[in-house]
């Protein structure tokens, strides 16, 4: 253990109470405990009756004994309950504001108040510090511990709690979030996202006002359909790329959850998150340990470039599956096919995937289902036996025909999911989430299984293993869920508001199962699109589907966004028929990630295809430079007329610019030069314009050099207007 780093220390009582605005802010103050990560500090603060309270957080200072004179420059009006600042609101006591935590004891009694018992920090590598601070309601043996996980160089800070008591029965916990903040800063931008099937991520910023603004999920499973936990909140004044403060916070859960942001009348912020506790209150017994997930944050001062960037070196080390690692690009026969092929087919697109170039052919929805096959959304989900009539020598044919065209086969499951026409449902309706005295309700024709029970844990578990076993060199797993819970209600279990949360637990423990025997086989988590990304789940994913609208004009704008908080390895782009673009703009718009196709290759004209292949080829050729460098977004195009990211490696010698026109009215292009980003001001470089339509020449005069001090702060022109509607370039270091 190494508490040397992140030491508490005192301040004596005579130096508070001479400053003037002491009792304005914590008089009581006597012991701080720094968090501290490479350029911020979340410092806690006990007060003299033993409260724990959050005291800065904000950029790290050279000494940390500095600290206790934060609050004494502030004038704020008074703090009444003395808790408004607490570092985990509890209610039913002093607080007036919205709580961390509430409960009911096994009395019946609905106080809480939490005081500090101990903590401790301990170095878990060069990198990585955990602090642990124990609390507890002495009145009521109730306990709990304040977890704080420091990602020094990337400062972010995982943060979640883990209650438990000692109480004679059970207690209720009403709310149970995993991280609570407080912040003083002048105002607030809230950014947001919303959507919809096909309109995943769209942005709102607004200024916070007085009350609460909740952003959080009730559908249980493909929680972000409407609204993912993803938010920033910048301080003072709207963040820019490269200027502003500015917090970047996500909740890791693939369930309901609920952050409020709470601006107090001292005009703080008070911000918490958490599992929603919407019809979920949980019966915690004598001893038994309730874990909440991880609430993440990052603060930047360098404005919301710098804050995503960090949280990919983050995401890529720490989080995403393989983070580091390889992909494979694929040809998918969702929107080539849909539920219509059988083998024959199969093997002819098993051929185009060889002919594209790509590693892998991903078999999509409708190949299972005997007695109610899949031909179409409203049959045979749950029966997970290859379609005799469509696939007559099973899958094990399609996985030998691909190893013989010398490509990968991946496949889709929807394990988690059933239509009341199949099998499984008429075998197992106890293993259905739907209420017993309620008609049922469907999303997409089908309702979903209960993932709470054990033998329902087992059932999915054993569709992901059986394939594997059947088809040992089986190489991608598509994992889709398209619907929501309605009628929320488990034959399985005695607490009915345990099942929101059980639900997810039980989804985390088959997934933890499949990992643990089958570590990296890759995986695409999908949701009926971008319906369940977070970074809980992407622990066991190695990539996900954003949006099943490809329309490239959409998909610019959406990849745009999630690109604050995902790395592009981790997004699948995938060139299909949406849209009303060249394929030359579809394809370069789905290289900005981890690129895939769904097109009918034999139906693409020859020199349509001679571009693809050519495309394949040079996606391999960049693709380490996107899924591993940093990125730069240049021209946003809710801005301006034209998107602009760049993608630059560690050794600052390569870089490679994607530019689209997203305005096609008259004369609309890039009139100015784009300031480049990242590039090391003492090189030179060239930049030639990469993967050109066969016929047509570039604009850019790739024997030109630069300087990266001249790009950086003049900028260049992709020259990206009519008939040139998306430019890729290379950035090359002269040597
Ligand atoms: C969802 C997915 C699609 C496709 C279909 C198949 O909508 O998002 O990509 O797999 O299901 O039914």
């Amino acid at each position: 253990m190494n508490i040397t780093a992140l030491k508490p220390f005192k301040i004596t009582w005579a130096v508070l109470l001479c400053t003037f605005f002491s009792a304005l802010a914590h008089a009581q103050e006597n012991l701080y405990i720094p968090l501290e990560t490479q350029h911020n500090a979340l410092v806690l603060s006990v007060s003299n009756s033993h409260d724990l309270n959050i005291a800065y957080y904000g950029k790290r200072l050279n000494s940390d004994k500095e600290y206790s004179s934060v609050l004494r420059q502030y004038n704020q009006t008074g703090d009444y309950s003395q808790v408004l600042d607490a570092a985990y609101t509890s209610a039913g006591s002093r607080n007036l504001m919205e709580p961390a935590i509430s409960v009911i004891h096994a009395d019946g009694n609905t106080s809480l108040s939490l005081k500090y018992i101990s903590h401790k920090v301990e170095d878990l590598d060069e990198n990585i510090s955990q602090a642990s601070i124990k609390l507890e309601d002495t009145a009521y043996g109730f306990n709990v511990s304040l977890y704080y996980k420091l990602y020094k160089k990337e400062d972010v800070i995982e943060q979640w709690s883990e209650l438990s008591h000692n109480e004679k029965g059970p207690v209720e916990l009403t709310k149970f979030a995993s991280g609570n903040l407080y912040f003083r800063d002048a105002q607030y931008y809230l950014t947001q996202y919303h959507g919809d099937w096909a309109h995943e991520m769209n942005p709102e910023t607004s200024l916070l006002t007085h009350g609460i603004k909740t952003i959080d999920s009730k559908l249980g499973t493909r929680a972000n359909l409407f609204q993912p936990s993803v938010f920033m909140v910048a301080m003072d004044q709207p963040a820019t790329e490269d200027e502003g403060t500015v917090l970047f916070g996500a909740m890791e859960w693939s369930g309901n959850f609920k952050i409020d942001l709470e601006l107090d009348y001292r005009d703080n912020l008070r911000l918490i998150a958490g599992m929603n506790n919407y019809a979920s209150s949980y019966k915690l017994e004598k001893g038994e340990i309730f874990e909440t997930p991880k609430f993440l944050h990052l603060l930047s001062h360098n404005g919301k470039g710098e804050a995503s960037r960090k949280l990919h070196s983050w995401a890529k080390d720490y989080k995403l599956l393989d983070g580091n690692g390889e992909r494979l690009t694929l040809l998918n026969n969702w929107e080539a096919t849909y539920f219509d092929f059988e083998e024959k087919k199969l093997f002819e697109l098993l051929k185009d995937t060889k002919e594209l170039g790509v590693d892998l052919f991903l078999l999509d929805d409708g190949w299972f289902g005997n007695k109610y096959p899949r031909n179409n959304d409203d049959a045979g989900l749950g029966d997970w036996q290859a379609n005799k009539r469509k696939l007559p020598n099973g899958v094990s044919s399609l996985v030998k025909e691909a190893g013989e065209n010398g490509v990968k086969f991946g496949i889709w499951i929807e394990p988690e999911m059933v239509n009341p026409e199949s099998e499984l449902y008429h075998e197992h309706p106890e293993w259905v989430i739907k209420q017993p005295k309620r008609k049922e309700h469907y999303f997409r024709n089908q309702l979903v299984l209960d993932l709470s029970n054990p033998k329902v844990q087992d059932f999915v578990f054993n569709v992901v293993n059986d394939l594997f076993l059947e088809n040992p060199e089986l190489a991608y797993i598509k994992w889709d869920c398209n619907a929501v819970i309605y009628n929320a209600y488990s034959s399985h279990l005695d607490k009915q508001s345990h099942l929101y949360i059980d639900y997810v637990k039980g989804l985390y423990n088959v997934l933890e199962r499949i990992r643990k025997k089958y570590p990296k086989v890759p995986m695409m988590l999908c949701s009926g699109g971008g319906g369940r990304v977070d970074y809980a789940a992407l622990e066991y994913f190695t990539e996900f589907w954003p949006s099943d609208n490809t329309d490239p004009l959409e998909r610019i704008f959406m990849q745009w966004e999630y690109s604050y908080f995902y790395p592009a390895i981790s997004v699948a782009n995938h060139v299909t028929e949406w849209g009303k673009q060249p394929l030359k703009f579809r394809v370069d718009v789905a290289m900005m990630g981890k690129l895939g196709f769904d097109i009918v290759v034999g139906e693409l004209e020859q020199k349509d295809l001679q571009f693809v292949q050519h495309a394949v080829k040079t996606y391999d050729d960049i693709k380490q430079i996107v899924w591993q460098g940093d990125l730069y977004r240049l021209s946003d195009p809710k801005n301006t007329d034209f998107a602009s990211l760049m993608y630059v490696n560690e050794e600052k010698d390569q870089a490679v610019v994607f530019n689209y026109l997203v305005n096609n009215r008259y004369g609309q292009g890039s009139k100015r030069p784009v300031k480049l980003g990242g590039l090391d001001p003492e090189k030179r470089y060239r930049i030639q314009e990469i993967n050109l339509y066969p016929g047509t020449s570039s604009y850019i005069d790739s024997n030109q050099v630069y300087s990266g001090d001249f790009l950086m702060k003049i900028g260049f022109n992709p020259k990206v207007g009519k008939g040139k509607e998306s430019v890729l370039l290379k950035v090359e270091a002269v040597r």
